[in-house]
């Protein structure tokens, strides 16, 4: 056995030599050692040798093993990098191949959207403020003004982590969390993710919302008014009609809903706004006292307006977009437009 190890080893390191490809070195390792491979067949039959001679031989037949495989392991490497640069040299030589264009990355649309959006009321003197998008169902209900059972709550389906914590339907939580903590006056955008159970063309059940809210002394809804028709013209660079449409939220009293006319068809009526000529782009209203109590403002001393403007419906208007869920469907030739 000694020698048929010995004269294998041998006859391996000669065929190493010889090899320079990577099939053939594959080929090789199969052969000699894989699991079926022939020094794999030698070392079984160290079974049948006397106990005597078991251990020397044993420890021959693995270190010749070992041996070839590092020769091997070597082999491969050199076979490895000599195609690579080889590669590389024909890379380098090729003058006539094109260029390869890096494709920079660019900001989603409802990024660059929510950013205008934020911009214009930062230039209103708002600030912005963030809050969590796992909340406290008191947050996002009970402290505006909306009890457990109330029928409001059906329009705001989602996803519950627990009894009382769930995906916030709405940025109006952040209206209850910042007001707890600061006292007026107050100017405040709160721009963010909300969840509910939609979709169609002019819903997904994740979308943008920017949250606003304005609290001071003698606010009236002519600040609301004043407020969202700079924020249209601005945003839309032209005198769009607007309507206000009388509402029902909770948390406002009294409430409105806020329409643009359609610029998708210019108002003669399309899929996008149901026939009406007009799109809901935001609700809004006057803070209603009862939220003032809940975070210990006097509602005889202030008064505030509010408003959630829907960020996917503002870049849906602007760039003539007749169906929301583009924009979440991650296709390269839809976004790479904007
Ligand atoms: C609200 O969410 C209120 N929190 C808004 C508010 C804030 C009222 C402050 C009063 C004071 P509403 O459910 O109408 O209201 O949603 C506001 C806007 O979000 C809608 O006008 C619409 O533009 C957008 N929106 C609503 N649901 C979806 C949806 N599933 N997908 C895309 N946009 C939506």
């Amino acid at each position: 056995m000694e020698l048929e190890l010995q004269s294998l080893e041998r006859e391996a390191r000669q065929l190493l030599e010889t090899l320079s490809d990577s099939h053939g070195l594959e080929e090789f390792r199969i052969r000699y050692l894989g699991r079926k491979g022939q020094f794999s067949t030698i070392l079984r039959k160290l079974g049948t040798v006397s106990e005597e001679d078991r251990p020397r031989l044993g420890l021959l037949a693995n270190s010749l093993k070992e041996n070839i495989e590092r020769l091997f392991t070597e082999r491969l490497t050199e076979i490895q990098s000599s195609s690579g640069a080889n590669e590389k040299s024909a890379i380098s030589l090729d003058l006539t191949l094109p260029g390869r264009i890096m494709e920079t990355g660019r900001l989603h649309p409802v990024t660059q959207i929510m950013q205008e959006v934020c911009a214009i009321f930062e230039n209103l003197g708002f600030s912005v403020a963030e809050g969590p998008d796992v909340e406290q169902d008191y947050y996002n209900f009970e402290a505006l003004n909306i009890p457990a059972h109330h029928p409001a709550r059906d329009m705001h389906d989602t996803f519950y982590v627990s009894d009382s914590i769930l995906l916030r339907t709405h940025t109006s939580p952040m209206q209850a969390r910042i007001m707890e903590t600061r006292q007026p006056p107050l100017r405040v955008i709160a721009p963010g993710k909300v969840y509910r159970c939609d979709s169609d063309i002019t819903h997904t059940p994740m979308f943008h919302q920017v949250e606003g809210f304005l609290v001071d002394k003698h606010v009236s809804f002519a600040d609301l008014k004043g407020v969202l028709t700079v924020f249209t013209q601005k945003m839309f660079e032209q005198e769009l009609p607007l309507r206000f449409r009388p509402s029902f939220f909770p948390f406002t009293e009294p409430s409105a809903e806020v329409d643009i006319a359609c610029v998708i068809c210019g108002g003669s009526g399309c899929r996008v706004c149901k026939k009406s000529g007009w799109l809901e782009i935001l609700g809004s209203g006057m803070i209603d006292p009862e939220v003032f109590r809940m975070v210990g403002y006097d509602p005889e001393v202030y008064s505030g307006f509010a408003f959630g403007l829907g960020i996917e419906r503002i870049a849906m208007l602007k760039y003539g977009i007749d169906d929301i869920r583009l924009y979440y469907e991650n296709d390269q030739r839809f976004l790479s437009q904007f």
